[in-house]
């Protein structure tokens, strides 16, 4: 009864804000007639956006594309992938670490963020805690005065060969080794506690991962994401919360480093869980009709296993191009797993494998053949000369604010396109880019691509960045265009290109 009356007493408030707004509105437009804007001197505002947006933090992370993992712990040392909180400190000794090593390591690959396990599931903590001595403090390493937090901080801010990285830690919250867990107001508040040590004692944290992994056989018990959630963004606002549910990056769905060909930013949070987990395919494609914006995280290992292990070898460059392609390419972030050895450093051959991927991928993009082409399109915002839309937006260095986007009436045609046209030669390509503005939503639902009026690839959604490796190989082609036959709203395109990958011609 109660609730009904506030409901209705809100719904009252609403009604006479709308009116006073119509009458405000109706004044204005009555009194300003003639102030229409001579149309050739004052641009085209940019169209509306559609919902849900990125945040600033959110933007910023997406355009990394590609970060690093780096698990390390007493896994490292005893040859296995779950610890089982049992270890002694001393068997962890790694004499030749040097934080440099990776910084440098992530940096020749490109990587501008790199995520360290600051805690496992076996409970050992890589810096001094003041809650815990099941630390670095009573390990023999540095006569227990290392803090591999704070060395990898120091080398990561120090900047090894320019511009430096940020730093994302990874606390477990399944804890095998603390006697606390299981007891959940006791284990929440040494949870809450070691995570505020981490937030405040080692300057700015780009990113926070979180996982609700756990063995059958673990105590239950609840953990207090909420509390844990409103403390990160209390101590470090520009951090991204990372967990198979978000709230502000989610798990892809699989640990092979694959997005689903149909990716949207956008899913719904209310229908994910970290605890209970998260319907996969849900999380692997997410959602059109989605009110949040939590883009996906693809993580994987460049070895079989997250730590290292001395039987494993890094993945090749064919697979570590394929993972690329499948989840850079497909609108997602890559976490790329490298983990450093016992004596402290990463191994020679995932650092040379790593550079080989970055020279790969810059092999690959840094020519777009489309540069230089002309480009036409179904209708331009504004028309050619007013607000810059224009087409060829698609070809510059700006690949989110700057976009085509066509005038929102109905075309002519029932479908949007878009075509780029070199004039004489022959493009020869086997790679097709397409960016969106997702700084304005995530629109595109379906599309298709011609060369010379043959379709040669189509696809669902697009979002930051979507690559099409053509299976077909080599195509060549004086015009390609690409139909856009259903999208939320008008289709924004902030960045178009034709790229040849010869990894991808000489592994076939
Ligand atoms: C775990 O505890 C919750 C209550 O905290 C209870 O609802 C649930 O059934 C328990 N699960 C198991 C597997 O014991
Ligand atoms: C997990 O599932 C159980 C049983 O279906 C439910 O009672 C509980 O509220 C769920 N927990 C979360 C965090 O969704
Ligand atoms: C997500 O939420 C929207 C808005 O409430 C709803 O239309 C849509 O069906 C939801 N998606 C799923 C998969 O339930
Ligand atoms: C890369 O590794 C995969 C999987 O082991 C293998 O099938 C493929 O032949 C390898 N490619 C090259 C070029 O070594
Ligand atoms: C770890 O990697 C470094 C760099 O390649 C190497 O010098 C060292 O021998 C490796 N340690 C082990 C135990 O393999
Ligand atoms: C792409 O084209 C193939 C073959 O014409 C078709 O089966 C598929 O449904 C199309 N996919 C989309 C998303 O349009």
């Amino acid at each position: 009864m109660h609730r009904h009356n506030k409901q209705s007493s809100r719904l009252l408030i609403l009604l006479s804000l709308t009116t006073s707004h119509l009458l405000r509105f109706s004044t204005l437009t009555a009194s300003a007639p003639a102030a229409s804007p001579s149309r050739d001197k004052v641009a085209m505002p940019p169209p509306l956006p559609v919902l849900p947006l990125p945040s600033s933090s959110q933007l910023k992370w997406q355009q990394r594309e590609l970060i690093m993992f780096l698990h390390f712990g007493v896994n490292t040392f005893t040859d296995s992938e779950w610890g089982t909180g049992r270890e002694s400190p001393s068997v962890f000794n790694p004499v030749g670490l040097d934080a440099g090593q990776w910084v440098s390591a992530a940096v020749a690959a490109g990587v501008s963020l790199v995520i360290l396990t600051a805690k496992h599931h076996d409970g050992f903590c890589l810096w001094h805690s003041k809650y815990t001595d099941h630390s670095v403090a009573s390990s023999p390493w540095k006569g227990g005065r290392g803090d591999v937090v704070g060395e990898l901080v120091g080398a990561a801010a120090e900047g090894q060969s320019g511009g430096g990285v940020d730093v994302g830690i990874y606390l477990s919250p399944w804890d095998r080794h603390d006697r606390r867990y299981g007891k959940t107001l006791e284990y929440n508040e040494y949870y809450l506690a070691q995570l505020q040590e981490l937030l405040t004692r080692y300057g700015s944290v780009k990113e926070i991962w979180f996982d609700g992994a756990k063995g059958s056989n673990a105590p239950n018990m609840s953990y207090d994401f909420t509390d844990w959630f409103a403390m990160v963004k209390e101590l470090q606002s520009s951090a991204n919360i990372f967990s198979n549910a978000g709230p502000d990056v989610r798990w892809v769905g699989n640990e092979n480093g694959f997005a689903g060909t149909t990716c949207w930013s956008t899913i719904n949070r209310t229908a994910l869980s970290i605890e209970n987990g998260s319907n996969l395919d849900y999380l692997n494609t997410g959602d059109p009709a989605g009110t949040d914006w939590v883009p996906a995280e693809c993580d994987v290992s460049i070895r079989t296993g997250w730590f290292w292990h001395k039987s494993q070898s890094p993945k090749n460059l064919t697979q570590l191009l394929e993972i690329y392609y499948n989840s850079v390419g497909r609108n997602c972030l890559l976490l790329l797993n490298v983990p450093p050895n016992t004596t402290g450093l990463i191994p020679e051959s995932d650092v040379e494998r790593l550079r080989e991927f970055r020279t790969a991928i810059d092999t690959i993009f840094s020519t777009n053949l489309a540069e230089g082409c002309s480009v036409r399109a179904s209708s331009n915002r504004g028309g050619r000369n007013n607000g810059g839309f224009a087409p060829e937006n698609v070809l510059d260095e700006d690949h989110l604010w700057t976009y085509w986007a066509p005038d929102g009436r109905e075309e002519r045609d029932g479908y949007y396109w878009i075509e780029i046209s070199s004039g004489g030669s022959s493009l020869k390509f086997n790679v097709i880019r397409i960016q969106e503005a997702i700084g304005l939503g995530q629109r595109i639902k379906r599309y298709e691509i011609y060369v010379e009026g043959e379709k040669i690839a189509n696809g669902t959604t697009i979002g930051y960045k979507r690559l099409h490796r053509l299976k077909k190989g080599v195509v060549g082609g004086r015009n390609v265009m690409i139909k856009i036959l259903e999208s939320r709203s008008v289709p924004l395109i902030s960045s178009f290109g034709l790229h040849c990958d010869p990894y991808y011609w000489h592994s076939k």
